[in-house]
């Protein structure tokens, strides 16, 4: 069941506007998979509003999307352009066979695999559907960051003017910590009739050794593993590649 924040219609309608406008991390983002790796086909697991996808198939690459919260495939396909995507309400368990250039996920998609059999599915899936020496790329928060600890109604209470919708009104307060896994509240209110809706989400902040580990176990070989431009010290970003000869 995806979080209400990308599941419910009123609240993915704004999620783009509630966002960072020019999402520096999307840039980046295409910067490695089509500038460095000259990726021509990619599947974004968790492609959300579609935003990356849009920036991707804009550059002529041939993009599928898929992301179970279909409030939000639902704003990707009314973007311009998303005749040129193909997106899929769901997990990578209802991807086709396909054989792309680069696997992506992006913000903080990585993260919202709890348990550890859905996480390390989720790598031998883009395993499959990588071709021999295609790259998955994805960021993941760094725990010694200790992120959650700044997730306080005070510190990120935010009122954005909604070309629009009015005034929309946001905050993230953290409601536990149990080891690695971190539960938040985010909710949101519409000044312009005063609806409040609740969204709660769980991400788990696995550590560098456990991914790399995982990524390794899947029959990866780790290419690089960077600090974020656009957030230094607060995510690494994986770069991990299928091996051209395969496993041994
Ligand atoms: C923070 S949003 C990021 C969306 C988009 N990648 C972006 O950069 O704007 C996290 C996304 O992960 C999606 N998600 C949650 N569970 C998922 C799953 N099992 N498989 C794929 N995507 C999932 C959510 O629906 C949501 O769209």
């Amino acid at each position: 069941m995806p979080d209400a924040v990308f599941d419910h219609p009123r609240l993915a309608a704004v999620y783009d506007a509630l966002g960072s406008a020019d999402r520096p991390d999307l840039q980046e983002y295409a910067g490695t998979v089509v500038g460095e790796f000259g990726a021509r086909s990619v599947l974004d697991i968790g492609c959300g509003t579609g935003t990356f996808g849009l920036l991707l198939a804009e550059r002529g690459v041939h993009v599928t999307g898929v992301d179970p919260a279909a409030a939000s495939i639902a704003v990707a396909q009314s973007k311009p352009g998303a005749e040129a995507v193909m997106w899929i309400v769901g997990t990578v368990d209802d991807v086709p066979a396909l054989q792309v250039d680069a696997v992506t996920m992006t913000a903080n998609v990585a993260q919202v695999f709890l348990d550890d059999d859905t996480w390390n599915a989720t790598l031998r899936a883009a395993y499959a559907v990588l071709r021999p020496g295609g790259v998955l790329v994805f960021e993941a928060r760094r725990p010694d960051d200790r992120a959650w600890e700044r997730w306080t109604p005070d510190a990120t209470r935010r009122i954005v003017p909604v070309p629009g919708v009015g005034e929309v009104e946001t905050w993230v307060s953290t409601t536990s910590v149990v080891g690695e896994v971190v539960t938040f509240d985010a909710p949101t209110v519409f000044h312009a009739d005063d609806e409040r809706l609740e969204s709660t989400s769980t991400l788990r902040f696995r550590s560098r050794d456990a991914i790399e580990a995982a990524l390794v176990t899947a029959g990866f070989a780790i290419v690089d593993v960077r600090d974020l431009a656009y957030a230094p010290g607060r995510a690494w970003l994986y770069i991990a590649r299928r091996p051209r000869l395969g496993p041994a």
